[in-house]
């Protein structure tokens, strides 16, 4: 016979139970996992994937099938159009055909003469009176940078409007910079709303906004020290480290790769020991930083408030904006190859790879 504390005890201890077999059950990734060596044997530089996670991502990564390619002799577009100054070089087939497909990847509507009004007062394709088509003008002229001063990043597979925008208006990863909340926190909420845990970060500990000191400004993106004794005012401090790992976690993240994608991490400075993606991820944050300094912060003045942060700030790109979630954009299908309208008139086509040290940009109030 049980008395009643006994029963007691045991109710508690199998309510204590099931809590932990459900907390066990929604914080844990289900199996099966799998492990794809990267590195030599014996480093253990594995990634790690979720097959489920993959075929969720197979299914935000398609790429629309392109139309028929455009006849690319005939009359040139800045002889029959009024207000050409950036496509001028393609045929008229060419033209009308990128401004088909630009509507279909921006502004996707049932009648596709509605979606022309994303871009165009309507009745009047030649006017300016609509911010959207000057912003328009510069996302292409930055496509096509990136497309041929970027290639040291972008490769062959180059990108399309698509890579980012995917059928929006707004690109769907982007970020701005964020008001600083006074609430609770106390000393441990620091500038960077540290013990906030955000996504962007992959929900660590760390500094909230990493991109405005390293992919808006260009700080050095070094925290290891060379000397035995720190050094006052050096960037070898802990929370430079902490603002250092906050980016290295959006990196893995907006990739949905592991740290050792780009370190050996018996010793992560080392370029040596790092694997070839550390050199094109290298070049990828200098071409972010030319993305958000030379074209998107500059239209601030053109964008309406709600297309700008809480802060007026434009919505800038990250590593994610392209990426989302896999280190191949859309798995790698070739983007440019069906659109040589968006690569730049030949005569401006540059081969050679940006200078090295690329860190222009200005200081921010
Ligand atoms: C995403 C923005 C965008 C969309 C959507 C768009 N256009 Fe355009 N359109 C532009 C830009 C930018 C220019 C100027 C290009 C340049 O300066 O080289 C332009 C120029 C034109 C011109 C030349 C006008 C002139 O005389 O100077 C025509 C014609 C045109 N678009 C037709 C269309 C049609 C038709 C559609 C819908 C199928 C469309 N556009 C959708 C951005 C857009
Ligand atoms: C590297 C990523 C990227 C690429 C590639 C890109 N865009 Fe954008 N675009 C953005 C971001 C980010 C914004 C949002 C800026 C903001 O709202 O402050 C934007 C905004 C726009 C807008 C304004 C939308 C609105 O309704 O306010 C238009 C139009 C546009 N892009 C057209 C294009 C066209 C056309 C192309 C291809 C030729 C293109 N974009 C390629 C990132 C990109
Ligand atoms: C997509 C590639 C990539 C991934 C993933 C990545 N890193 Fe990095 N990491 C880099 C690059 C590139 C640099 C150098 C940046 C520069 O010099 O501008 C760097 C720099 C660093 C540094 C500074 C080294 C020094 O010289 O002081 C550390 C530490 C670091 N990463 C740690 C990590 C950690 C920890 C992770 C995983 C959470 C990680 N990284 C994930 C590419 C990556
Ligand atoms: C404008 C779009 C865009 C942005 C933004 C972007 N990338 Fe990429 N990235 C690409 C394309 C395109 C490729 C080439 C993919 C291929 O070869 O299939 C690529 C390739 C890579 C690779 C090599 C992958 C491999 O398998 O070898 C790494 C690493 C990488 N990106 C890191 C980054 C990092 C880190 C950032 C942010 C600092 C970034 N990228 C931002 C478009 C982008």
């Amino acid at each position: 016979m049980r008395d009643n504390t006994t029963n007691n005890t045991l109710l508690a201890l199998g309510g204590v139970g099931a809590l932990i077999g459900i907390g066990l059950l929604f914080t844990f990734e289900r199996p099966p996992i799998e492990t794809v060596q990267g590195g030599f044997r014996g480093t253990s530089m594995g990634q790690v994937y979720n097959p489920r996670t993959v075929n969720r991502l197979a299914a935000v990564n398609q790429v629309p099938p392109a139309p028929e390619p455009a006849d690319p002799g005939g009359e040139r577009a800045r002889d029959v159009f009024q207000n050409v100054q950036v496509l001028g070089h393609l045929s008229v087939e060419q033209f009308n055909r990128i401004m088909q497909v630009m509507t279909e990847w921006i502004y996707p509507r049932e009648n596709i003469a509605d979606g022309c009004n994303g871009c165009h007062v309507p009745g009047n394709f030649a006017a300016e009176d609509i911010y959207t088509k000057h912003v328009a003008r510069r996302m292409l002229q930055m496509t096509m940078a990136l497309n041929s001063t970027w290639q040291v990043h972008t490769q062959e597979v180059g990108v399309t409007c698509w890579t980012c925008h995917r059928g929006q208006a707004v690109p769907a990863y982007v970020w701005s910079q964020q008001p600083v909340s006074s609430n609770g926190g106390g000393f441990a909420t620091g500038p960077g709303e540290q013990n906030r845990p955000g996504r962007q970060v992959g929900l660590a500990s760390l500094p909230n906004d990493p991109f405005t000191p390293y992919l808006w400004r260009a700080e050095e993106i070094r925290m290891q020290g060379r000397d035995q004794h720190p050094r006052p005012n050096s960037r070898q401090s802990i929370q430079q480290t902490e603002w250092n790992y906050a980016l290295m976690m959006h990196m893995s993240t907006a990739l949905g790769v592991n740290c050792t994608f780009c370190h050996n991490s018996r010793a992560f400075s080392s370029w040596e020991e790092s694997p070839p993606q550390r050199l094109t991820a290298w070049h990828g944050i200098r071409m972010v930083r030319d993305i958000n300094n030379t074209y998107i912060e500059p239209l601030r003045e053109r964008f309406p408030p709600h297309r700008l942060g809480p802060l007026g700030d434009t919505l800038k790109v990250n590593c994610a904006t392209c990426h989302q979630g896999v280190y191949q954009p859309m798995f790698g299908a070739p983007m440019i190859r069906d659109y040589p309208e968006l690569l730049p008139p030949p005569e401006q086509r540059r081969a050679e790879a940006p200078a090295p040290g690329w860190v222009a940009g200005p200081r921010l109030p």
